[in-house]
C-alpha cells in the first residue's frame, strides 16, 4: 500500500519573538532561522521516518530545489514534484514566542500551481486502495478527494488551515480518514466536546475514521469499530510548529503498517513530543528510531 501526498512545500522563516505581534505593534525578534517545511513537506518527511512508503506530489518554485533534496534525503519518492519557474515557492513566516507557541503567516506561491491536470495524471499511477493524504495549503483539494475516491483509494484529510469553504464542501463524504485537531473539528461539526466531535462526523460519514487531536490533553481515535485515547507525553516546549504534522505522519504509518491502534498512538503522541522539544518544522521530526527508544 502506497502513500501519495499531494501537499505543500514551504520556505519557513522563523522569528525568535517574546510575543506574538499585536495588530500595529512592531516587535523585535532576537533570531531568525530559515527551514524546510509546509504540512505538505513535514508529513511526507514524518510518514516516512515511521517507516511508509511515501510519495509527495506537488509544486516548487524557482528558489525551492531544497526542499525536493530534503525529501529524497528522507527517502520520500519525489518524481511526482514539479519546478515552476516562473514563481517563487510558497513560504511562511513563523513567530515562535517565549513559551513555544506559533504564529503562521502562508504565502502560497508554487503551491496554488497543482492544477486538475496534475492531479490526473498523478492520481494514474495509484491503484485502488493507496492512500491519498491531503492538507489545505495547495489549490485542487476538492478535486483529488473526489478523484481518488473514485479510484477507490482512501483519501485521508487533514483539514488544515481550515477555511469556510473546506468545512462545508460536499466532498467531505469521500474522506475516508479525519486527521484534525479540535478547533478544526469544531468548524466540521458545530461541537466542541471529544467525543461529541467525533460522533457528530461519524453520524454523517459512518464508515469514516476520525483522529482528533486534542493540545495537552492527548489524542481521541474513533470509528465504527474502536474508540482509543492516549494522553500527551510531557516535555519542555521549545516549538511547536510541526508537531501535528509529526503526529499525522507517524499516525498514518502506524495504520498502513497495521499496527494495533493502541500502539499506532503512543508512536504518535511520542514523535510529536520529541518534535515540540526541538526548533523548526522538517527539522524536529524524530526517526523511528529515537521514538522507539525515548524515555519520556
Ligand atoms: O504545520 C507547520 C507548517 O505549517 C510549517 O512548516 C509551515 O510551512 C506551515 O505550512
Amino acid at each position: 500500500m502506497k502513500i501519495l501526498d499531494m501537499g505543500s512545500l514551504n520556505l519557513d522563516f522563523v522569528y525568535h519573538v517574546d510575543h506574538v505581534a499585536a495588530p500595529g505593534e512592531t516587535l523585535p525578534s532576537s533570531s531568525v532561522e530559515e527551514h524546510l517545511g509546509g504540512k505538505g513537506l513535514n508529513q511526507s518527511i514524518a510518514c516516512a521516518k515511521a517507516g511508509a512508503c511515501v510519495y509527495h506530489a506537488g509544486k516548487i518554485g524557482s528558489d525551492g530545489m531544497a526542499l525536493k533534496e530534503a525529501l529524497e534525503e528522507n527517502g520520500v519518492n519525489t518524481q511526482f514534484i514539479d519546478q515552476v519557474n516562473d514563481t517563487k515557492n510558497g513560504h511562511a513566516i513563523i513567530q515562535v514566542d517565549k513559551n513555544g507557541q506559533n504564529s503562521i503567516l502562508l504565502f502560497a506561491g508554487s503551491n496554488y500551481r497543482i492544477t486538475e491536470a496534475d492531479v490526473d495524471r498523478t492520481l494514474a499511477e495509484f491503484e485502488a486502495g493507496d492512500i491519498l493524504l491531503l492538507q489545505n495549503e495547495t489549490t485542487c483539494v476538492q478535486y483529488a478527494i473526489k478523484a481518488a475516491h473514485d479510484k477507490g483509494m482512501q483519501v485521508v484529510l487533514n483539514p488544515s488551515p481550515m477555511s469556510a469553504e473546506l468545512a462545508s464542501m460536499d466532498e467531505m463524504k469521500y474522506v475516508d480518514w479525519f486527521i484534525l485537531n479540535e478547533v478544526e473539528g469544531n468548524q466540521i461539526s458545530g461541537e466542541t466536546e471529544p467525543e461529541k466531535i467525533c460522533d457528530s462526523i461519524l453520524t454523517k460519514y459512518p464508515n469514516a475514521h476520525v483522529m482528533l487531536t486534542l493540545g495537552g490533553n492527548g489524542c481521541m481515535f474513533k470509528d465504527k469499530n474502536i474508540v482509543a485515547r492516549h494522553p500527551i507525553f510531557k516535555v519542555k516546549v521549545v516549538d511547536t510548529t510541526a508537531a501535528g504534522d509529526t503526529f499525522t505522519g507517524y499516525f498514518l504509518a502506524g495504520v498502513v503498517k497495521g499496527l494495533p491502534m493502541e500502539k499506532t498512538l503512543e508512536l504518535a503522541s511520542k514523535a510529536s513530543a520529541i518534535a515540540v522539544g526541538r526548533p523548526g518544522a522538517s527539522p524536529s521530526i524524530p526517526s523511528l528510531e529515537e521514538v522507539e527508544s525515548a524515555q519520556l
